[in-house]
């Protein structure tokens, strides 16, 4: 995953009014100021107006809002760069430096600008779980869980973000890992919502919340340990139907499923090295076992993405099928397999891993050790900096 889990992602709401609060000057001071394009009153109304905003407009158009209120409301930034490991103020700095010298008058004309078109493009509902089906349905804030045919199906329900898991991701899937283990479902399915099955860990989960950088390794890294023993020890087959493109754990995690059905659209890629990182989800040892080391080292030191035909020949995905009938095919199949005895499917996966989860359950905890120290490492620092300076620079 690399996961550095750290606090839950505060809500949008909050986080704006903190911006607002952090950036805010006193009234009077623009008050005085006359302001080209837009007024005194335009620009208040729309510091009201971003406070009720629904929809996060994502890290990118956030950290626009900052320098633009920054330069607005104080001039050019003048103020000295913060440290490479401050990330969250390290980029709110980036943005606002971008901005150059361009005029407190224009960063507020554009400033009003940018709300109002966010305010214009919020849909009339935005409550991600109102379209979930009634009835069997369990509610999670980012997944969507429901039991049908004899089948417990966990979505991951962030299609805006590509499925990235945040810390309270995490937290959820545990749990419901924990209600598929003992409701009366036959198999465990895996699936993401819109275009990508998973783009892995939460890069987020790197910048939010407090505590130094090595608490927040240690908590990432104990949720990392909670995460991963949820899998090695389900008691139930365990399919993943990969939709789309996968990254990062949700690739890793696959050599622990019993079955992988992948849309011929899946890509699978572990930027591991990329990112300062290295393999978790048990994949240092999944993965050579799997498709021999040197295909190992291609995915998981290279950062090789393969496609969903590749990962089938490299034994990582069962069977791939096309895109337009993927759903269908894949659906028929594992209904037919819910039908299955129960205790016999069970016992049978829990016999063909018996073998190895002691070594599974050791493998999990030493990858989780080798990444708690990458984390605090300036390698990864680096690069999950230079992530969200690209996405500023967009
Ligand atoms: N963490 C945080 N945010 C992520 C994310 C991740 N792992 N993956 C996607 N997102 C966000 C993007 O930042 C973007 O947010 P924005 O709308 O606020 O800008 C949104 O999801 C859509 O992603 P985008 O990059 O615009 O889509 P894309 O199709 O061009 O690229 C990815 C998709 C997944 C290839 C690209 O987002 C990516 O490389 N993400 C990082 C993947 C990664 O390194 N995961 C960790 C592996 S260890």
């Amino acid at each position: 995953m690399a996961s550095l889990a750290l606090r839950c992602s505060a809500s949008w709401r909050l986080v704006t009014s903190r911006l607002l609060r952090v950036s805010s000057v006193p009234s009077g001071k623009l008050h005085t100021s006359a302001m080209k394009g837009a007024t005194v009153q335009q620009f208040e109304t729309a510091k009201n107006k971003l406070s009720t905003l629904q929809n996060d407009p994502g890290n990118r158009v956030k950290l626009q809002i900052y320098a633009l209120f920054k330069q607005a409301t104080q001039g050019p930034c003048t103020t000295s760069s913060p440290g490479m490991l401050d990330f969250v103020n390290r980029a709110k700095w980036d943005a606002w430096k971008a901005l150059g010298s361009i005029s407190q008058e224009e960063a507020r004309q554009q400033y009003c600008d940018l709300i109002g078109s966010l305010v214009g493009a919020e849909p009339p509902s935005t409550d991600a779980v109102a379209a979930q089906p009634a009835g069997s349905t369990t509610m999670y804030k980012t997944l969507l869980v429901t039991t049908e045919d004899n089948i417990t199906t966990i979505k991951m329900n962030r299609p805006a973000k590509k499925n990235a898991i945040t810390t309270e991701m995490y937290n959820e899937i545990i749990a419901a890992l924990e209600q598929a283990a003992t409701d009366d479902s036959v198999l465990t399915v895996f699936t993401g919502a819109g275009d990508f099955y998973c783009s892995g860990n939460d890069l987020n989960n790197f910048v939010l919340g407090d505590g130094g950088v090595e608490e927040k390794a240690r908590q990432g890294a104990e949720l990392l340990r909670k995460y991963v023993r949820a899998y090695i020890g389900f008691p139930k087959p365990l399919v993943a139907v990969v939709n789309g493109p996968a990254v990062g754990i949700s690739v890793t995690l696959l050599g622990l499923f019993d079955l992988v059905y992948a849309s011929e659209r899946a890509t699978f890629h572990t930027p591991f090295s990329q990112l300062g990182q290295s393999p978790e989800g048990c994949s240092s040892y999944t993965f050579p076992s799997l498709m021999g080391p040197a295909k190992a080292s291609e995915m998981l030191l290279f950062n090789k993405k393969v496609t969903a035909a590749q990962a089938c020949e490299l034994r990582l995905v069962t069977e791939v099928f096309p895109e337009s009938s993927f759903q269908t095919e894949v659906w028929t199949r594992l209904k037919a397999y819910a039908k299955l005895p129960p205790n016999s499917l069970a016992l049978s996966r829990q016999l063909i891993r018996s073998v190895e989860k002691q070594r599974l359950y050791d493998v999990n905890d030493l990858e989780v050790e080798c990444l708690r120290g990458r984390w605090v490492s300036d390698e990864c620092a680096a690069a999950i900096m230079s992530f969200f300076q690209a996405k500023a620079k967009l």
